[in-house]
């Protein structure tokens, strides 16, 4: 499992907690910043990450800015990429499960850091279910190839 997570000055600081919990469960990540806290623009942290998941550089991205809504938007326009903002944990394992999402956002004003990491762990955790699910995830990727 290979991650490469963004936020924006918004979702530093939880960006830097879910390093850590990466770096104790020995997952590999890339990490496309920002590293500071001025005032930066999200799509230029959502937009890296969402296309490194497009391109298979890695399997899934993170993504984190003040309400995890700019990241989301943003990232969902790279093609190929399945973004899901998630503030709980039952939507965090069911958008893996049903929707096979490939990107997580999360908004730092919205939860708190301990929240934030068990919903990661949650997300990188359960698999994709198929089946049922299989042929609706294929009418978004149908569509998408249309466009
Ligand atoms: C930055 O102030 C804020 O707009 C951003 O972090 C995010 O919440 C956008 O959706």
């Amino acid at each position: 499992m290979k991650v490469a997570i963004g936020s924006d000055h918004g979702g530093l600081s939880i960006k830097e907690e879910i390093k850590k919990m990466m770096d104790e469960a020995g997952i590999e990540y890339v990490d496309v910043g920002c590293d500071c806290t001025t005032s930066v623009d999200y799509p230029d942290y959502a937009i890296p990450v969402a296309e490194k998941v497009a391109a298979k550089e890695v399997d899934r991205g993170i993504l984190i800015c003040g309400t995890g809504i700019g990241m989301s938007i943003a990232a969902n326009k790279v093609q190929g990429v399945r973004c899901a903002l998630v503030h709980d944990l039952f939507s965090a394992k069911a958008t893996r499960e049903h929707n096979d999402s490939n990107v997580l956002a999360m908004g730092e004003r919205v939860i708190g850091p301990g929240l934030a990491l068990e919903i990661a762990k949650v997300w990188l955790d359960t698999d994709y279910e198929g089946g049922r699910h299989a042929n609706r995830v294929g009418k978004i990727t149908d569509y998408e190839a249309r466009s």
